[in-house]
């Protein structure tokens, strides 16, 4: 399975084709936006959602509700692009920088300079309307179709925010569901109503101040096969992979799994994960620091990925950059912001590693049709349960 997404920021569409995903999954439009909804809320977040009403439209490879196996390509139009027809224009338009809105400021902390400087673009518009977050929507509608597709083997991907600037979530035992549960009540989709209150504080106190805010999201995956991606290959090693998933989330910029960094400074007892077998169930482990994951493949235990995301760049009390045509110093241009977007990042997060689940799922069940792949996921099941 691939995909590639397509779309700027404020262009017409945002677009997305998935190739792979096996023939009569039946296919819900609502779970796709429900997703897309979740990724527009959160506190902190600027007016560009308000704008926004993402919901998709499918233009391949879906057929009254299920999929074909062709192609499938996911659509969401940006309501915005009204606003933008003449500046995003894909024909020529007048030279001055008002009808082109061109940016000649680097953002720090943004593709801005080193895209403009790679790509030959004195017109930095050309770099930030594609390296925009706005780009996750389609992370988000693909992670939803993964998750369809993952929902066929019982397999659930949950996602909440652990910490927002220094403010830490405390831990708490809780069922998938419960935690589902509470963190789409949360305006910042924490399981610490302490934590939750502190966290909106400080987001308030940032946005009154012209600063950002960056933290760690962990997300959670229950219901997956003993043995998805392999030890034989470096590119085929699913922590490498979910590691890849998460650091391709734009401003994510460290990965753990399991306890993590911890590791490097508790003794090897207090590390690995003892095994068990018990009659009906099969092989499992009494702890689960490894976080489902030993030897780059599936332990069985729940998959547990923490993701850090840095600050957002654009401050409304601007760094300081350099305009590219006089080299003079100047505050560095402003583009409608969040100030936190630490729980919708959660919501990415979480569909980037459905996505890459879905596709070990594929690799190691090959199939054509949903069916063919259902028999042998239920057989490898009882497989391992015997071995
Ligand atoms: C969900 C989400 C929303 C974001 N919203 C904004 C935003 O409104 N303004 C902004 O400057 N950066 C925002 N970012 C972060 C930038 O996209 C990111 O910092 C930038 O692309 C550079 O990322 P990099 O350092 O990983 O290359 C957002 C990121 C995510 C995941």
């Amino acid at each position: 399975m691939r995909y590639i997404t397509a779309g700027e920021s404020h262009g017409p569409q945002l677009t997305a084709i998935i190739e792979g995903i096996p023939s009569n999954l039946p296919f819900s439009f609502d779970e796709i936006n429900k997703q897309l909804h979740r990724r527009q809320k959160g506190h902190g977040r600027g007016r560009r959602m308000q704008i926004e009403k993402d919901t998709v439209q499918v233009v391949s490879g879906v057929r009254h509700g299920y999929t074909t196996g062709a192609p499938v390509t996911l659509v969401v139009e940006n309501n915005d692009w009204t606003h933008w027809q003449k500046i995003m224009s894909a024909t020529p338009v007048p030279e001055e920088d008002e009808a082109r809105r061109r940016v000649s400021r680097p953002r720090p902390g943004h593709a801005d300079l080193n895209g403009a400087i790679k790509y030959h673009q004195r017109d930095m518009r050309n770099i930030l309307e594609r390296s925009s977050a706005r780009e996750t929507t389609m992370r988000v509608a693909v992670g939803a179709v993964a998750r369809q597709l993952l929902s066929q083997f019982g397999i659930r991907v949950a996602g909440h925010v652990k910490q927002i600037g220094q403010v830490v979530a405390q831990e708490r035992e809780l069922s998938l569901d419960e935690l589902m549960q509470i963190t789409e009540d949360s305006p910042v989709r924490c399981i610490d109503p302490d934590a939750e209150k502190k966290m909106m504080e400080l987001i308030d106190r940032a946005k009154e101040e012209g600063d950002s805010l960056g933290g760690i999201v962990e997300v959670i995956v229950e219901g997956v096969p003993i043995g998805l991606g392999s030890h034989v290959q470096w590119d085929r090693k699913l922590d490498a992979r979910l590691a890849q998933a998460i650091m391709s989330i734009q401003a994510f910029k460290g990965v753990e799994i399991g306890i993590g960094f911890e590791a490097a400074g508790l003794p090897g007892s207090q590390v690995h994960d003892e095994i068990e077998w018990t009659e009906g169930k099969g092989y499992s482990r009494k702890t689960n620091r490894a976080g489902g994951l030993e030897g780059s493949m599936t332990t069985g235990m729940p998959i547990v990925v923490r993701g850090v995301m840095k600050p957002i760049p654009t401050l409304y009390k601007p760094l300081m950059s350099v305009d590219i045509d006089t080299k003079e110093p100047f505050a560095a241009t402003i583009e409608r912001s969040d100030s936190c977007a630490v729980p919708a990042a959660s919501v990415v997060a979480e569909a980037v590693i459905a996505w890459e689940i879905a596709r070990a799922m594929c690799e190691k069940f090959p199939s054509d049709a949903l069916d063919d792949m259902v028999a042998n996921v239920e057989e490898y099941r009882a497989y391992t349960e015997r071995f």
